[in-house]
């Protein structure tokens, strides 16, 4: 079943980023988008993850129009039902890592999973607080928090970028891992093309388009 699916989406700023983005991510999918820096990945993920409207085009989220809704509408969606990873992570500094988290679980009304901490390789510092944290461990808190709420979409922007390559494979697996067994679905933005090969469906943003790359 389809997901997530994009029609003929343009959008610009001072000059157009891309034109006529068509695609589809269907349930268990994950899809990938490489591309030069600036060439408008994290605006395109914003387009599809409600964070913004799309000069053209439409994205339709389980079959209905995304920005056709009203805006309480989509602060449920976003609130509820995707995950967004942003390229910075946006922690609440000055709490502990398990307060971050605990903030999701409370706004999601789910509960605190030790073996997600675990998987992800920071369940030693959770009580630390977040400014006293490496890079990579906010990182990794990050996609915990947003794992914590059982999202059906997760929006990754970069999301092993501050990683090495071991910890970075490790993380795509428990993202990977997520998708399957919660019938969710990712987006993912990266620099790593062999990353992106690792996913469905994989595209390279040039020349205004999307480009298959597998
Ligand atoms: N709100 C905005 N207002 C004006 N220009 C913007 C805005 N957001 C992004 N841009 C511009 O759009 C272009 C694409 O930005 P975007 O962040 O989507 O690139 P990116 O492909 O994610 O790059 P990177 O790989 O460096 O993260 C850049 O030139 C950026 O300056
Ligand atoms: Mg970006």
């Amino acid at each position: 079943m389809t997901h997530l699916a994009l029609n003929n989406v343009s959008h610009e700023f001072d000059y157009p980023l891309f034109k006529y983005i068509n695609f589809t991510l269907d349930k268990k999918q994950s899809l990938a988008i490489v591309g030069v820096s600036g060439c408008g990945k994290s605006t395109l993920l914003h387009i599809c993850s409600t964070l913004l409207k799309p000069k053209n085009g439409e994205v339709f989220y389980n079959g209905k129009s995304l920005y056709e809704q009203s805006s309480k509408e989509l602060l449920e969606i976003r609130r509820l039902e995707f995950g967004i990873i942003f390229q910075s992570h946006y922690l609440f500094k000055g709490f502990s890592a398990k307060e971050n988290i605990d903030l999701a679980n409370i706004l999601s009304n789910t509960e605190f999973d030790k073996d997600l901490l675990e998987k992800l390789g920071v369940l030693h510092v959770i009580n630390q607080n977040i400014g006293s944290l490496s890079g990579g461990q906010q990182q990794r808190i990050s996609i915990a928090r947003v794992l914590s709420k059982k999202p059906r979409i997760i929006f990754a922007d970069e999301p092993t970028g501050n990683l090495d390559r071991k910890t970075a494979d490790e993380v795509m697996e428990v993202l990977f891992e997520y998708v399957k067994q919660n019938d969710a679905s990712l987006m993912l933005v990266t620099h790593d093309r062999n990353l992106a090969k690792q996913c469905n469906k994989a595209y390279e943003l040039r020349d205004l388009s999307l480009q298959s790359i597998i």
